[in-house]
């Protein structure tokens, strides 16, 4: 197909989605994203970069997402859920109907603010915290901002040879403003606290971060340079991707898992009996261990990320001419490759009844029935999401902490069937999911 004069190519075959992604990955390496580091300094962010240079920097970020340091951070993370069971409680003793997005959306912001940046940002407290604005800021999508964005993702050129920044100036003074001022406090002081920008300043500082045993991107280690640190601005830009990429993705997934669950009660009470089954036997305490035995939840997340992947197709760029396995049909160098995610999720004849909420689709039997490049929320191979575990954790965690204490119910504000907003990059919802919600007398808040 083309967007605008540039030909690309779209893949619906699995297997061809498979050799793209993994087996001649190194054909496609890139996003084929704006990437700017000159004139726009937080474009200098891993999903951007390209070629060797995202290699040896995805090589050194690698470390800080294993499990171990997901376990590192697990407590910031119950420590933010007390204030969503505030912000619930107060909801449900108003008997108001609320927008849950804006909820979640305050709440993984705070989350990704004190790991990203080691900064209390507030913005369940309060809704209007400056992190939450600019939050907000990048994510909208009106007049020359929503033009750029879109020319970020399918003609970069146009804008490398305008010399246009795709961010805001506000936003990345903001940014860069924040990171270094941290940074300065931190070193000057001595503080070393369990979040990414404690992990970060030592990349700068050229302290190689351990590997945890669960680690399988060995290869990607192999060959890069990991000892070469990162600058102040490099570290402000992977700051900022993870602060992006981390709250929004994570609040959708959460948003769209309670439309489902308030639409399907029986789910719903199933995955709350699973919650409170698994909490009695650690003593009522909500821990790391504790999450992962949830597999039912694992299941209507799973189910969740497929009626809804956040990120809706996913790109790669072609760097040396491709011939296409079985076919006579040649990529060409510089062509971008888009696999529709969405309409591979909803596709009858991998998922029937696709618009059926059904966490048992993902039961290892059914899994087992199924091509694996059929689910891809989190994209695959060495380019696929670096977080995964952590935003899986956001999500489990607030699930956990409401699940518990209160059953959710769908308002009539909620436009059925729900409508998705064309205008957004990560997939939303028009008008937003409304939910009300009616405290469980027998729930303990953790
Ligand atoms: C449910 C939550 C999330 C979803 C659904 C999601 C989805 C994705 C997808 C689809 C990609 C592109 C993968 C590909 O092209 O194959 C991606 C890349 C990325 N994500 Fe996530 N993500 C989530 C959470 C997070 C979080 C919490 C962070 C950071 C704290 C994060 C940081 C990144 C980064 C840095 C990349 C670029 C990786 C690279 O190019 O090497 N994501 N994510």
């Amino acid at each position: 197909m083309y967007i605008l004069t540039k030909p690309v190519f779209l893949v619906f075959e699995p297997e061809l989605i498979k050799n793209i992604f993994t087996k001649d990955f190194q054909y496609f390496t890139d996003h084929g994203s704006y990437i700017n580091e000159e004139i726009d300094p937080l474009s200098g962010q891993l999903f951007n970069m390209k070629g060797l240079k995202w290699k040896n920097l995805r090589a050194k970020l690698t470390p800080t997402f294993t499990s171990g340091k997901m376990k590192m951070m697990f407590q910031i993370l119950v420590d933010c859920s007390h204030e969503l069971n505030n912000v619930m409680d107060q909801v449900s003793k108003g008997n108001e109907a609320f927008d849950i997005k804006d909820i979640l959306g305050r709440f993984t912001t705070d989350i990704i603010g004190s790991c990203a940046f080691g900064i209390e940002c507030n913005s369940l407290k309060n809704p209007n915290s400056e992190f939450r604005n600019y939050g907000r800021k990048v994510f909208e999508v009106k007049g020359f901002q929503a033009i750029k964005t879109m020319l970020a993702f399918t003609s970069p050129q146009i804008l490398q040879f305008f010399n246009i920044p795709v961010n805001r100036k506000d936003v990345t003074n903001f940014f860069l403003d924040v990171v270094e001022e941290t940074v300065n406090y931190r070193e000057s002081n001595n503080i070393a606290r369990k979040d990414f920008m404690h992990l970060l300043i030592q990349l700068k500082n050229n302290i190689k971060i351990e590997e945890g045993q669960n680690d399988n991107l060995k290869q990607i280690n192999d060959g890069g340079e990991v000892g070469t640190s990162l600058t102040m601005s490099e570290l402000a830009a992977q700051v900022f991707v993870f602060f992006i990429a981390g709250f929004e993705t994570s609040s959708t997934t959460i948003t769209f898992c309670f439309y489902e669950l308030a639409a399907n009660p029986d789910v719903q009470d199933k995955l709350r009996q699973e919650i409170k089954d698994i909490l009695e036997k650690h003593d009522g305490k909500l821990s790391y261990e504790a999450i992962t035995q949830m597999t039912y939840m694992d299941k209507c997340l799973n189910e969740t990320l497929r009626k809804y992947p956040p990120v809706p197709f996913l790109t790669r760029e072609c760097n040396t001419p491709y011939k296409v396995p079985e076919s006579d049909l040649t990529i060409e160098n510089g062509t971008v490759v888009i696999v529709p995610i969405l309409g591979i999720q909803r596709n009858p004849e991998y998922y029937p009844n696709p618009d059926k909420f059904d966490p048992e689709r993902f039961s290892s039997e059914n899994k087992a029935k199924r091509h694996a490049f059929t689910w891809l929320p989190f994209g695959e191979g060495p380019r696929a999401c670096i977080a995964l575990r952590f935003g899986l954790l956001q999500a489990k965690v607030a699930l956990v902490a409401l699940l518990r204490n209160y059953k959710f119910t769908l308002n009539s504000r909620t436009k059925s069937p729900l409508l998705l907003d064309p205008r957004t990059f990560t997939l939303a919802v028009e008008g937003s999911v409304w939910l009300e919600c009616e405290k469980l007398t027998s729930g303990t808040i953790i």
